[in-house]
């Protein structure tokens, strides 16, 4: 079976809609035909100021998450980044393969430093670590959103360099992006990504917010001039987003969604997309807190992940520390 890799970051204690409709929902079905590594990247969550006191609570809640929305323990793994040291060993090595203007050029680098009080050197190798995390597996493809294709183009560019200076050590990865929902957009500001770290009011709906919640922020969504329900991201890209969102949750075509939709005004249609989310994450809340009530089984979920993780990890790191002409670890 090919392999396919992703994580997700402990940054919050929610997924929002973004983080599902662009990522964790294609992990979900990717699981039928792939051999699935999937991990929580809470060494990257170091990157930026955070709070010790919640990391491994939120590792605790991103992993119930991924299992309430349907990551199947029988075909797939999950596994805490931090658990793995082989990450931070192949991350050096490819530090020092990675030019500094190379990784200059990364846009998120330069988005979120321009948002830190202080920018730590981390942040700024974040992508090599994360080139590392994908390396290591021998992935064939990497299901995320659209704001990690540059790093998913760094990783090939690394993977690349590496198999000329060493002969072939690593497997090229392919991004998997999905079309329409590669970007979600913030429900107050839709020309900006539904993002955790920078939202709107009302801009992101968390998978475990209050149904009520969910309704009203919906309801209060940014929409467009005119009045006709058609999806037109140049001209109503806050309407195409919702329609979007509609889409993908209720499995439904865009233009059966304009068709349903023909004579009635945006109203009606946030009215009816709030209870499409609503009822969408309900359920998951619920579950989600049911795995959540029992953390000693979470753990073992992860210890085993780990487990499983280090033996694919560890015969990649052997090969390529033979290869630079390191020694072996003790
Ligand atoms: P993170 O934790 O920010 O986001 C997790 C996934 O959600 C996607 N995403 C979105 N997709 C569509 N619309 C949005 N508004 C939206 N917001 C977020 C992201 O693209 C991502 O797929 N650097 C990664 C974590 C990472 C990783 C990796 C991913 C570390 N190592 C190796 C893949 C492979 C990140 O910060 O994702």
């Amino acid at each position: 079976k090919p392999r396919v890799l992703s994580g997700i970051q402990p940054t919050a204690d929610s997924f929002h809609l973004g983080n599902y409709l662009g990522a964790v929902r294609n992990w979900v079905s990717l699981q039928e035909t792939h051999e699935c590594f999937y991990f929580i990247p809470d060494m990257h969550a170091i990157t930026v100021a955070y709070d010790p006191k919640v990391l491994k609570q939120r590792t605790f809640i991103a992993t119930a998450q991924l299992l309430a929305l349907g990551v199947n323990l029988d075909e797939s793994i999950i596994f805490p980044q931090s658990a793995v040291p082989e990450h931070a060993m192949l991350a050096w090595i490819l530090n020092c393969q990675t030019g500094f203007g190379e990784a200059s050029r990364m846009t998120q680098f330069k988005d979120k430093s321009s948002k830190q009080e202080r920018t730590s050197v981390g942040l700024f190798t974040y992508p090599i670590l994360q080139a590392a995390d994908i390396l290591l597996y021998q992935a064939n493809a990497v299901p995320v959103g659209e704001d990690q294709r540059q790093h998913l183009e760094l990783t090939r560019d690394l993977a690349i360099r590496m198999n000329n200076t060493y002969k072939r050590v690593f497997t090229v990865p392919e991004p998997h992006i999905l079309k329409e929902t590669a970007t979600i957009k913030d429900l107050g500001d839709p020309e900006r990504k539904m993002s955790k770290s920078n939202s709107t009011k009302n801009g992101l709906i968390e998978l475990r917010d209050e149904p009520a919640r969910i309704r009203k922020k919906i309801r209060s969504a940014v929409t467009d001039t005119g009045s006709e329900v058609t999806y037109d991201p140049e001209n109503k890209p806050g309407v195409s987003n919702l329609l979007v969102i509609y889409s993908a949750l209720a499995d439904k075509s865009l233009q059966q969604l304009e068709a349903d939709y023909a004579g009635k005004g945006y109203g009606d249609l946030k009215k009816d997309l709030g209870e499409v989310v609503a009822d969408f994450c309900e359920p998951i809340a619920k579950s989600t807190q049911e795995y959540l009530s029992d953390q000693a089984e979470l753990q073992r979920v992860l210890d085993s992940g780990a487990q499983r993780a280090r033996e694919v990890a560890s015969t990649t790191l052997a090969r390529v520390y033979d290869r630079v002409g390191f020694f072996p670890p003790v």
